[in-house]
């Protein structure tokens, strides 16, 4: 049962779409739903706004929060193109399981995204760069203090309409003292604090000039894993190489995409333990040709520049296998390419 309470007046007309700071800017309504008395309760969708919350809620203390970030499209015809949401669904109940929070339903999530989106259709353009950025996310909401896992959760999902924004080039350095994650830990779920405990080298790192850091191992820092929100990635000898994913590494969905649409193109890729000193050695021979990122909010982007104390590497990105792999992924999520191996849920608003 969905309890939907549409709104009068919309802030669509007010919404100025050629100017859309990433994440700044949010639909007319969202979803909640509440986890109590051990199991979850209808859902609700209201209008997007502050809601109440009790100081002691066990988020504040303790941390116990998962998300996630997706991304939909619209079509020629002005349906609205879930890319992947499968994995996602996955993903937030595997985050889920890792933090103590009990799991969504699939209704809850399904019913739940196809309501929400199908109000707030028009906040999702079908313009070129335009779609809508969606954010599931749980936290633990009993107000209570005690140092143990919540008993009350709350399942929400707000909408932000996004432009996909040439940004500057990107200038990364390879952290050598903090870590992301380490074995054992989170590293591979959507938790909260896993974001949280990033921005303080995140910061030390964009004082001296970079964009963000890459993360290494957190026992030696010798192999690397991810950076910022992406998965990362190298041409080396004109193979594609990126890190095998481990308990340390988010496992991104567009990653998961990228493999199957560079081998589809003809390339060959492989998953494997990349070292800072191969990095370094293959930048000195000449056979590393490129680097980039991937992720629902920078779908591919190339990397400009990769600093390890006094050295440097720098990228043209003239000849970009990225930016073929980009075009292809954004044919697919816009309905363009109907070869998509399936990752379009189409639903239909007309
Ligand atoms: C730490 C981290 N790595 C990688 C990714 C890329 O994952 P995806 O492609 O599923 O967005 C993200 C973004 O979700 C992330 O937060």
């Amino acid at each position: 049962m969905i309890n939907v309470t549409s709104l009068k007046n919309s802030r669509l007309q007010s919404t100025d779409f050629n100017n859309l700071p990433f994440g700044m800017v949010f639909s007319d309504h969202m979803l909640i739903c509440n986890f109590k008395n051990n199991s979850w309760g209808p859902i609700q969708i209201k209008e997007y706004g502050d809601i109440s919350i009790s100081p002691a809620a066990q988020v504040f203390h303790y941390g116990q929060s998962v998300f996630e970030g997706m991304k939909a499209f619209k079509d020629s015809t002005n349906n609205i193109l879930f890319f992947r949401r499968d994995e996602n669904f996955k993903r937030i109940n595997q985050s889920a399981k890792r933090m103590a929070i009990p799991e969504i339903s699939s209704e809850i999530f399904y019913d739940g995204l196809n309501t929400l989106l199908k109000l707030d259709s028009e906040w999702c353009k079908s313009d070129p760069g335009f779609s809508i950025y969606i954010r599931p996310f749980i936290f633990a909401s009993e107000p209570c203090i005690k140092a143990s896992s919540s008993n009350e959760y709350t399942f929400m999902i707000i909408l932000s309409p996004t432009k996909t924004y040439y940004s500057d080039p990107i200038h990364l350095l390879i952290e050598q003292e903090y870590s992301r994650s380490a074995s054992g830990g989170v590293g591979f779920a959507k938790a909260a604090g896993n974001y949280g405990a990033s921005f303080f080298p995140t910061n030390l790192a964009k004082k001296k000039g970079f964009t963000q850091v890459i993360w290494t191992d957190s026992k030696n820092h010798t192999n690397i894993e991810e950076s910022g929100t992406m998965n990362i990635w190298f041409v080396i000898d004109n193979i594609l190489v990126t890190p095998k994913l481990s308990d340390t590494i988010l496992g991104g969905i567009t990653r998961d995409s990228i493999i199957k649409i560079a081998i589809d193109l003809g390339l060959t890729v492989e998953e494997r333990d990349i070292s800072v000193d191969e990095i370094l050695d293959s930048s000195n021979i000449g056979t590393l040709s490129e680097a980039f990122g991937t992720g629902t909010a920078v779908s591919v982007l190339p990397i400009s520049s990769i600093t390890f104390k006094k050295d440097k590497i720098e990228f043209n990105n003239l000849e970009s296998i990225a930016l073929k792999l980009k075009e292809r992924l954004l044919s697919i999520q816009k309905g363009v390419d109907l070869n998509n191996y399936g990752w379009i849920d189409k639903l239909n608003i007309n």
